[in-house]
């Protein structure tokens, strides 16, 4: 066969290209294999890299970045295969695409955390990892997959407040900051279980509209959960704020006025000293600020137009409590509260937001989940294609051979019925 032009060439790239393939191949049998990006090799016990090291940014980009739920989408599907849709009429959503840098995930805590397996420790560990190092790592994480800012602030307490207070005036803090549009704040034992939902689709989903200040979940239906007047508290244990500045960061047009919502977590914070009537009691008894927001600040008249029961004494769910154009939002307790392990606390199995006061020592697995749902899918794809699956069904056993079966008795074999098969215990495992 005569040689075309184009196939001498090739012949030539060819002859060219083996020096160089040994050369490569010489290099990847005598260093390290590798395949991260600068990373420096740590030694086989050290799990820290020098952090310089952008190998962890291409490793969450990779296993994120290609699933990550679009924020315009009309449904999500769960791991259940139950899928849930935007609000009727809803269908042009007003998020659209990610707002960035200008969404705060935000942790505070005052307590020093510095001990081994904490978030302020050195040279952190799975083993042994505290939850809450867990579900702050969790956050940072989140943020990381869409692009969000986050913060953990170690904050100052109080000297005469339970510790769960400092995350108000934090809170108040990073809004007159006026960097950003959303500020979701979560405890540490809150987990978002699907790290790749971004928060502007939940915010869709939740119909969170412009003039609403903040939206949390409802408590679930037990006698603790519920306020002097009757009605069940809002769990602050995950708060989304929505700055209500305009672009120039002006309210009504005037500069240097205070916002709603920067007055709403004023009068939060100041709820116990000279704020609201009978609030001082909140500053130690448990649920603290929980609490004075649910007994004081959410029936402020400037927050809430309609502070009387009368919807809830009419049958209407407590979810609806609150009329439309009002400044809080309740989160159902089923989507945001909670975990599956405390579904039987008012169905409060944590479906998008999963808030594990119900055992703390569960958040670390919950974690887990976060990253392998994700990560298993694609290494059993990786498996399957990759070509180191054995198929030896049309084999039959004999002593210490495998004899080649042919024709019924290979198809029978590899259907798995035939010889050896009733030696066989499927357990499901
Ligand atoms: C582990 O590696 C990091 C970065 O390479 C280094 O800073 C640290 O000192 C090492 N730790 C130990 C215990 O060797
Ligand atoms: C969800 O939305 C996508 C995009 O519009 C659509 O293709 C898909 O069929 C929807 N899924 C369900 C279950 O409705």
């Amino acid at each position: 066969m005569a040689l075309g032009p184009q196939s001498r060439w090739r012949r030539v790239l060819l002859l060219a290209l083996l020096p160089m393939l040994a050369a490569i191949f010489y290099y990847v049998s005598t260093t390290p294999p590798s395949f991260l990006p600068h990373a420096s090799s740590p030694s086989s016990d050290n799990m820290t890299f020098s952090s310089d090291d952008a190998s962890m940014m291409t490793v969450m980009k990779a296993l994120y970045g290609p699933i990550v739920h679009p924020v315009a989408a009309p449904n999500f599907t769960d791991e259940d295969g139950e899928t849930f849709y935007l609000p009727k009429g809803k269908d042009d959503p007003r998020f659209k695409k990610s707002l960035g840098k200008r969404v705060l995930i935000l942790d505070v805590d005052s307590r020093p955390l510095n001990h081994e397996g904490q978030i302020l420790g050195k040279e952190l560990k799975w083993k042994g990892i505290k939850p809450l190092a867990a579900g702050m790592l969790s956050h940072y994480m989140y943020a990381q997959v869409h692009g969000y800012t986050y913060k953990f602030i170690h904050a100052p307490s109080y000297e005469d407040r339970w510790g769960t207070w400092t995350k108000v005036p934090m809170m108040l803090s990073a809004i007159r900051t006026r960097q950003f549009d959303y500020i979701v704040f979560m405890d540490s034992d809150v987990v978002m279980h699907y790290p790749h939902l971004p928060i502007e689709w939940l915010l869709n989903y939740w119909d969170v509209q412009p003039g609403m200040l903040a939206a949390m979940s409802i408590d679930p239906d037990e006698p603790q959960n519920y306020d002097v007047r009757g009605n069940r508290y809002l769990n602050t244990g995950f708060v989304i704020l929505q700055n209500d500045r305009d672009h120039e960061g002006n309210v009504d047009g005037v500069e240097g006025k205070e916002s709603r919502l920067e007055t709403m977590l004023t009068r939060w914070a100041e709820c116990p000293d000279e704020g609201y009537k009978h609030c001082k009691r909140w500053k130690g008894d448990w649920p603290h600020e929980q609490a004075a927001f649910g007994t004081f600040v959410r029936y402020d008249p400037l927050f809430s137009s309609r502070p009387s029961l009368a919807a809830e004494k009419a049958g209407a769910p407590p979810e609806n409590t609150y009329a439309k154009g009002e400044a809080i939002k309740v989160l159902p307790c089923v989507e945001a509260n909670g975990a599956p392990e405390a579904e039987n606390r008012g169905g409060c199995k944590g479906l998008f937001v999963r808030h594990y006061w119900v055992d703390k020592s569960l958040v670390a697995s919950a974690v887990s989940d976060g990253i392998l749902q994700y990560w298993m899918p694609r290494l059993h794809h990786g498996l399957i294609d990759s070509g180191n699956i054995v198929d030896a069904k049309g084999f039959q056993l004999h002593g210490a051979e495998a004899v080649e079966l042919h024709g019924e008795a290979r198809e029978g074999a590899r259907k798995g019925k035939g010889t050896g098969s009733a030696n066989l215990k499927e357990e499901g495992w």
